[in-house]
């Protein structure tokens, strides 16, 4: 679960689709034990907000019963407004029905307050609310609502079905409203050898942000090591891949550490999608992001012949043999190019020509920086 902006704002996970699936079928099956047996209810859901709810809601409850659905707008923005718009969309008798309204949000109870109104008159058996979330902090009625799916802070939300100015309806899980990101996060990208190590020194100090890079975590943390160096270590000797696990938790320490940073700039990591996904989660939970990737393409030939000769001076052993080199690039171009389409799915890839003089390099990447 990532960052949402709508409009001019931005929402953080608050409540995961399994959880509120869970609630869904707990409301569905506490509704239907209260019936009396034999009895067909009409539910009547508030729209918009209330779609995905009651799609899934009368797909949880196991009886008979109809369906129907009214409109009642009653906000403006991120606030309630007093005014509650009339009712459109009851034509039927509803004499001697049980009416269960299904609402996806009870916040000042205005709105509920309008519909305890509209059906006073309509000679019901029994009339009940369901609402999947409430807000008993600005709740300022005293009218009953029978049936509760979660009682949340008074804070703005967004998805299954609810909006902000129109938007943000479709996502599955909820989002709580958040206050704009601060820092500068960067995933600098690129095959091996090219030169994001070299552009991480020069851009951190311009921007001010931390470089983490991956590959010297680990090899910092095997040198020295630390409980974590051990760990890795021994899934390398062992010749496996350090597991995904591992390494986020490595680079959460990281980030961590660092709390009063303006930025990251992330160096070897993500490599696979569900780090990248890890990642976005990790951040988003702080109401932070990954503003954009920043790709390094420079061809293979190009690489080889950079990489031979850092080799002759760095001491890594895999910058040495051409064959080891390719296999890293075969490793990039099979996993770690994946993620190429994960951020450009999120509007956030920008490729940058890393051929050409070091300071070429770093102006056509904080060209691209500055706007992010
Ligand atoms: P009330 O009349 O103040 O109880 O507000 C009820 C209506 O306001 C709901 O049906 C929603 O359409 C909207 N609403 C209230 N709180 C939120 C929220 O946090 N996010 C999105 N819509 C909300
Ligand atoms: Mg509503």
């Amino acid at each position: 679960m990532s960052l949402l902006k709508l409009h001019d704002l931005y929402f953080k996970p608050y409540i995961h689709k399994d959880e509120i699936s869970a609630i869904v079928k707990r409301l569905a099956t506490e509704v239907k034990a209260d019936l009396p047996k034999g009895e067909t209810p009409l539910f009547i859901g508030i729209l918009n907000g209330c779609f995905l709810f009651v799609a899934d809601f009368v797909r949880a409850f196991k009886g008979e019963c109809e369906i129907s659905f009214v409109k009642l707008a009653s906000y403006e923005g991120t606030s309630s407004t007093e005014t509650v718009k009339e009712l459109v969309g009851i034509n039927e008798d509803l004499t001697g029905r049980t009416v269960i309204i299904l609402e996806d949000i009870i916040d000042t109870g205005n709105t509920l307050q309008e519909i305890y109104t509209i059906f006073k008159d309509k000679n019901l058996k029994q009339l009940k609310i369901v609402t999947l979330f409430f807000k008993p902090e600005v709740y300022r009625k005293e009218l009953p609502i029978d049936y509760i799916g979660k009682n949340i802070e008074d804070k703005f939300i967004v998805g299954y079905g609810l909006d902000y100015n129109s938007l943000g309806r479709n996502s599955s899980a909820i989002h709580q409203l958040t206050p704009t990101p601060k820092m500068k996060n960067i995933v600098l990208f690129g095959p091996p050898g090219a030169g994001k190590g070299t552009q991480a020194e020069f851009l951190k100090e311009m921007y001010h942000l931390v470089h983490i890079s991956t590959g010297d975590v680990f090899r910092y943390n095997i040198k020295n090591q630390t409980e974590l160096g051990l760990l890795a270590k021994k899934y390398m000797d062992e010749g496996d891949l350090v597991p995904d696990e591992v390494t986020i938790n490595m680079l959460k320490a990281e980030v961590d550490k660092n709390t009063d940073a303006n930025g990251f700039i992330f160096d070897g990591f993500p490599r696979t999608q569900s780090q990248a996904e890890a990642l976005d989660a990790f951040l988003a939970e702080k109401g932070e992001q990954i503003n954009g990737m920043v790709a390094l393409e420079v061809t293979e030939d190009i690489l080889i012949t950079r990489l031979l000769e850092r080799g002759k001076t760095s001491g890594r052993a895999d910058d040495t043999d051409e064959a080891k080199i390719r296999n890293r690039f075969n490793e990039y171009n099979t996993k770690t190019a994946i993620l190429k389409e994960y951020f450009d799915a999120q509007d956030k890839y920008y490729g940058i020509n890393g051929i050409g003089s070091i300071e070429d390099i770093t102006k056509r990447i904080s060209e691209v920086f500055n706007t992010l």
